[in-house]
């Protein structure tokens, strides 16, 4: 077998003339806030490319790039501020925070309709009681992509690797919430290779380059490839083994293409939703 491409490029420029269409018909376009705080390479790039997003869609992103000796209290204090400003519907805060900073207790301090990537405790409660309101963008991006596929989840066996807030806990409930049958696995987990074996999906989401074998992959299982890492020789790759995986899956998400685009696509979605709202 040789794998269809989920093609997360041009799905998500789809989604973004979708939009786009919605945005024009508001009377009052809506109003994101970016915050990141230091200077990790990784966050700047990802930011970038939120900001260049919303410019394409109508939707007008304020920009604060704080220095990494920010406090805790001054980045409180920023959100207060926003979560108090009628102009801003969504704020994001990129991730990861410097070490200094709780990351849990600022997301916290996020108002719930404003929190665009889904992250607040309140958000993610939601979602687990299957009332989502917000929804965290990448897993709500990887929703799109299997939708895509015209498969039907109910009843097939799901195996997330990971166990992030960000990505593997979320794409859990999204997938229970789709009926499917969850494994969630992580680093103590026993027997990956077995389970990865019978899963009817699966979800690599550990950010180690390669680090899920194709030979693992059952006969016609659909592979969403969550890792964005970068080679010493610049070459980005996933967490699954594009090549030998492809020959086996029915479906695979590449790297870059795929899950990375429907990442920030979804963003745009969820702020068109909180400025709606
Ligand atoms: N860091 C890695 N992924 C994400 C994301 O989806 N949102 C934010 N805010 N930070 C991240």
């Amino acid at each position: 077998m040789t794998a269809k491409i989920l093609d997360g490029k041009a799905i998500a420029a789809q989604q973004r003339q979708l939009v786009k269409t919605q945005v024009a018909a508001l009377k009052r376009a809506p109003g994101l806030a970016v915050i990141r705080v230091g200077d990790n390479p990784a966050s700047q790039v990802y930011v970038r490319h939120k900001r260049n997003a919303c410019a394409e869609v109508g939707i007008n992103s304020q920009a604060f790039e704080l220095p990494a000796n920010t406090s805790e209290d001054e980045l409180l204090v920023l959100l207060e501020k926003l979560n108090n400003d009628n102009e801003i519907d969504g704020i994001l805060v990129q991730l990861p925070l410097p070490d200094h900073i709780d990351s849990d207790l600022v997301l916290e301090r996020i108002l719930p309709k404003k929190d665009v990537d889904g992250f607040h405790p309140y958000n993610v409660g939601r979602l687990a009681l299957r009332m989502p309101l917000l929804r965290s963008c990448t897993p709500k991006g990887v929703m799109t992509l299997l939708a895509h596929t015209d498969i039907d989840l109910t009843g097939l066996d799901a195996v997330i690797v990971g166990q992030s807030n960000i990505v593997g806990r979320p794409m859990a409930l999204e997938l229970l919430a789709a009926r499917c049958t969850i494994t969630v696995c992580h680093s103590r987990t026993r027997n990956l290779q077995e389970k990865i074996a019978n899963a009817d999906i699966v979800v690599a989401a550990v950010g180690k380059p390669n680090f899920v074998k194709g030979e693992w992959i059952k006969s016609g299982a659909i592979v969403i490839d969550v890792g964005i890492n970068r080679l010493e020789n610049g070459k980005l790759v996933g967490d699954v083994e594009f090549e030998a995986a492809s020959e086996r899956a029915s479906w695979i998400t590449p790297v870059p293409g795929g899950v990375g685009p429907m990442t920030v696509a979804t963003l745009l979605e969820n702020t068109l939703q909180a400025g709606q709202g």
